[in-house]
């Protein structure tokens, strides 16, 4: 079966309910969602390079803490290069998603580390191919890709619990995102085969 690894950080929890909204779009779209939850910097991130060594795709997942992704991202990042130097992920489909408190707040930053991040790994990067919520009439708080967002998935949550926001609008962000990943997992399997 087709698999697709998300790989993410969450500090406080708001990410990780926009990557398990991934995850469902994921899965609805006849791929098999692997979760891979980056706790810390100090762990051990061997499991997490051969979960994504083993998977078709990857899609990244960070808050943006200061303009980038996390501290405990950017250290799974750095191990990464132990995969880099064979080109091991090459060809895979990779694309990322990030959350954060303020309707940018830099979010793009985080965005292009993901997308130089899997170019870095000669993998094939996948944008959200949403139009924007401005241009389909779509950009309310429910509204669909309402932060207008087209390299990778952008959500925005308030610091109140995980459980109230990120809102409806971008949690269905979240699930169309992960079945466009999939289905050109899928797609660029079939090719391969
Ligand atoms: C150290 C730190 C830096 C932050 N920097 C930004 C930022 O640059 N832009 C922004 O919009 N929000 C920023 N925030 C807010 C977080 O992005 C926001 O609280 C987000 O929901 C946290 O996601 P998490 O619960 O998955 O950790 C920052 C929060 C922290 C703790």
């Amino acid at each position: 079966m087709t698999t697709v690894a998300i790989v993410y950080h969450s500090g406080y929890g708001h990410t990780a309910v926009v990557a398990e909204h991934v995850a469902k779009g994921v899965t609805g779209a006849g791929a098999e969602a692997r979760l891979l939850r980056i706790t810390g910097a100090d762990q051990d991130m061997d499991p997490v390079l051969a979960a994504i060594t083993e998977a078709d795709a990857v899609i990244f997942g960070a808050p943006t803490y200061m303009g980038g992704p996390s501290a405990p991202f950017k250290a799974f990042a750095d191990a990464t290069s132990k995969v880099w130097f064979t080109h091991g992920w090459k060809d895979k489909i990779a694309a990322g998603f990030t959350n954060s408190l303020s309707l940018s707040g830099d979010k793009l930053s985080t965005l292009e580390y993901f997308s130089v991040l899997a170019a870095q790994h000669g993998m094939v990067w996948v944008s959200t191919g949403l139009m924007p919520g401005a241009a389909t009439g779509d950009a309310g708080i429910d509204g669909v890709n309402r932060l207008g967002s087209s390299l990778g998935l952008m959500t925005q949550s308030e610091n109140a619990a995980p459980d109230v926001t990120p809102g409806a609008g971008d949690k269905k962000t979240a699930e169309l995102f992960g079945a466009r990943v999939a289905d050109a997992a899928l797609r660029w399997g079939r090719g391969k085969a």
